[in-house]
């Protein structure tokens, strides 16, 4: 029973995490750790077509804070699942997820 309060306590701290604003400054740090090694200059060495441009990211169904944490949280072979992995946490990846949309606003 205690497991299951805390379980719930946890998920409603979690929930008021991702309510609060994604931090894309945090995120650009999140970014040159994990993920400049295939995404340098928000390209993508191992699937060209899947870069992190606007154009990329739209005309694959990537271009929402949704789709982006999913995407990071749970992988897309040969892209790491960093979340499930325990790589990055909940929080930090909302963050590199506002990083990279806002990037490819700027077209990076
Ligand atoms: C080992 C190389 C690798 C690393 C490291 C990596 N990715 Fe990827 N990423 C990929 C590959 C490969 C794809 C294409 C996946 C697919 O087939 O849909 C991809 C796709 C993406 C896409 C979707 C692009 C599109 O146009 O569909 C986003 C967004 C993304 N990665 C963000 C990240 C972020 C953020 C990180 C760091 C937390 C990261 N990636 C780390 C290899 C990598």
């Amino acid at each position: 029973m205690k497991t299951i309060i805390s379980v719930v306590a946890l998920t409603l701290i979690g929930f008021a995490g991702s309510a609060m604003a994604a931090d894309a400054e945090k995120g650009k740090e999140v970014f040159n750790t994990n993920c400049t090694g295939c995404h340098s200059g928000g390209k993508n060495v191992m699937a060209a077509g899947k870069s992190l441009s606007k154009e990329d990211l739209a005309a694959n169904k990537r271009n929402s804070a949704a789709a982006i944490i999913d995407l990071v949280t749970n992988g897309a072979t040969p892209m790491p699942a960093f979340g499930k992995m325990g790589a990055i946490n909940a929080a930090d990846i909302e963050n590199v997820a506002a990083y990279v949309l806002k990037k490819a606003d700027a077209g990076w």
